[in-house]
């Protein structure tokens, strides 16, 4: 078996907020039948130590950015956890990264956590364990690569995934010092980013790989108008750039062995009525004629959320029905309030995050609409797929990889999965959406769709594959070099 240490700020089943943590809780099982035994590397968040049983002390700092702190070894849901214990930096009460907004020393809580990642990768475990790659996730752990290079280190791999290039880790430069990064890094060549620090930007200049989440993600990148002022960046390592699709975990998303649910398959869907009329009911909707859309989902801008509030209208008066499940900017949560008021027995909505209503969610729709203005993967399409609930998903990023449109082209040939629509504005997804009305109109036709999707390949077969061999040629590159 060979080594890797996955970094990463959320990991299921110990911490999520978003899709990040389903990836890196996905990842190790994935990897370990390429021949790759990953650890994951998070901060020690309150609770997680107990909840991991991470007794074993692995690593022992010191001190790490103001405090003693240390690295426990332990094991949850089949994964090797490495927690970081720095209580100074991470015992604390709320999410993971604020509470409610973000904790102003997050740079330097997350600068540890890529130092902490770098050191164990430099010197190795007290039990003799040391990666010959390194995995970053996202800005949080985007310092691994710098911090690796700043110490001479040249025979570990590094690998840096975006998940999402709207979060870049900026910094005042200030905060070089307390971060532990040498002046010298601070250049329009290094992480230095319009006037601050950009832990995101060290780890696309300094990694050896940079990967996302999809193909057409990977390709947006490199546009201004998906960039977010890192398309130069992205540009000019386009030769390590590559696109990697996420996939689901195929068990606990099965409509088959779900106990959420009245179970269904593509053989029979019977059960997906059950749990339909069930929704109808827990959402306190009347009669739904036309399809029942789903989401679930952050209400942020990114999500498209304003774009649902207006278009919903439309929707339910042409005899659709909309269930949301989400929670996220407050202006946000107001519109879509406001959208359940006016439309009541049309709009039903829960805020809050609740993963088991989700299940239920999946279980019952018709429909999951997916409108984000950008969307590195986007896992909720995938699991509308394998729910046999079609998936409504704006034409961008990883939507757009994994749901073939069922134009008229399409269609005919029997090969859509689901509805893109683009522009990503609200004229567009009003098209699309009676396209959807009239397309459920069609019982035949929808239920091939929906069999179609249930049939498809989620999982992380091939993608696992892909961040293996990606591994091996870093690898192998390292190697020759040293
Ligand atoms: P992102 O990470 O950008 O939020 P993804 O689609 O990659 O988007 O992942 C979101 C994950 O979080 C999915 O697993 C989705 O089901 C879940 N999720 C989002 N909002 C909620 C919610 N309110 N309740 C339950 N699960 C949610
Ligand atoms: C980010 C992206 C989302 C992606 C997830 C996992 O949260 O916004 O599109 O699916 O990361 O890679």
């Amino acid at each position: 078996m060979r080594h890797v240490l996955s970094v990463t700020s959320e990991c299921v089943p110990l911490i999520k907020t978003g899709g990040l943590a389903d990836v890196a809780g996905a990842l190790p099982g994935a990897l370990s039948g390429h021949g790759w035994h990953m650890r994951t590397l998070l901060p020690a968040y309150p609770g997680l130590i107990k909840k991991a049983e991470a007794r074993t002390v692995a690593y022992t700092f010191k001190a790490l950015m103001g405090g003693p702190a240390r690295v426990l070894a332990g094991t949850t849901g089949g994964i090797d956890v490495l927690l970081l214990d720095a209580p100074h930096l991470f015992d604390r009460p709320g999410g993971p990264y604020g509470n409610p907004t973000d904790f102003s020393d997050n740079p330097v809580r997350f600068a540890a956590l890529s130092f902490a990642a770098a050191q164990i990768a430099e010197h190795g475990l007290t039990d003799g364990w040391r990666p010959q790659v390194v995995h970053a996730h996202d800005w949080q752990a985007g310092l691994t690569p710098t911090y690796l290079k700043i110490a001479g280190v040249h025979d570990v791999a590094t690998v840096m995934t975006v998940h999402n290039i709207a979060f870049q880790g900026l910094a005042p430069a200030a905060m070089l010092g307390t971060m532990d990064l040498p002046l010298s890094e601070y250049t329009a060549e290094g992480l230095e980013y319009w006037g601050q620090i950009s832990t995101l930007k060290a780890g696309l200049v300094d990694a050896g790989a940079i990967t996302t989440v999809s193909p057409t993600y990977a390709a947006e990148l490199m546009r201004s108008d998906f960039g977010m002022g890192l398309e130069g960046v992205m540009a000019a390592r386009s030769d390590r750039l590559s696109g990697i699709l996420n996939g689901i975990d195929m068990e606990v998303w099965d409509p088959a062995q779900d106990p959420l649910i009245t179970p269904y398959s593509a053989a029979s869907l019977k059960g997906k009525s059950a749990n339909r009329k069930a929704l109808i009911a827990e959402f306190g909707l009347s009669a739904v004629n036309g399809p029942l859309a789903i989401i679930v989902s952050r209400l942020t801008a990114q999500k498209g959320m304003d774009l649902v509030a207006a278009t919903a209208a439309q929707f339910v008066e042409a005899g659709g029905a909309l269930a949301i499940l989400g929670s996220g900017d407050p202006q946000i949560e107001d519109q879509m309030r406001l959208l359940a008021r006016n439309h009541p027995g049309k709009v039903g909505l829960r805020i809050g995050y609740d993963e088991a209503l989700s299940h239920r969610m999946f279980g019952g729709g018709d429909v999951v609409l997916v409108p984000s203005r950008f969307e590195p993967c986007g896992l909720t399409q995938l699991y509308g797929l394998r729910y046999g609930t079609v998936p409504v998903v704006a034409a961008t990023g990883g939507l757009a990889d994994s749901v073939i449109h069922a134009n008229v082209m399409a269609r005919s040939s029997g090969v859509a999965t689901g509805f893109q629509f683009h522009p990503v504005d609200e004229m567009a997804l009003a098209h699309c959406l009676r396209d959807v009305i009239a397309q459920f109109s069609h019982k035949s036709g929808w239920t091939r769709m929906q069999k179609r999707g249930m049939k498809q390949a989620l999982g992380w077969e091939a993608s696992s594959a892909a961040y293996a061999a990606l591994y091996e040629n870093l690898t192998d590159e390292c190697r020759r070099a040293t």
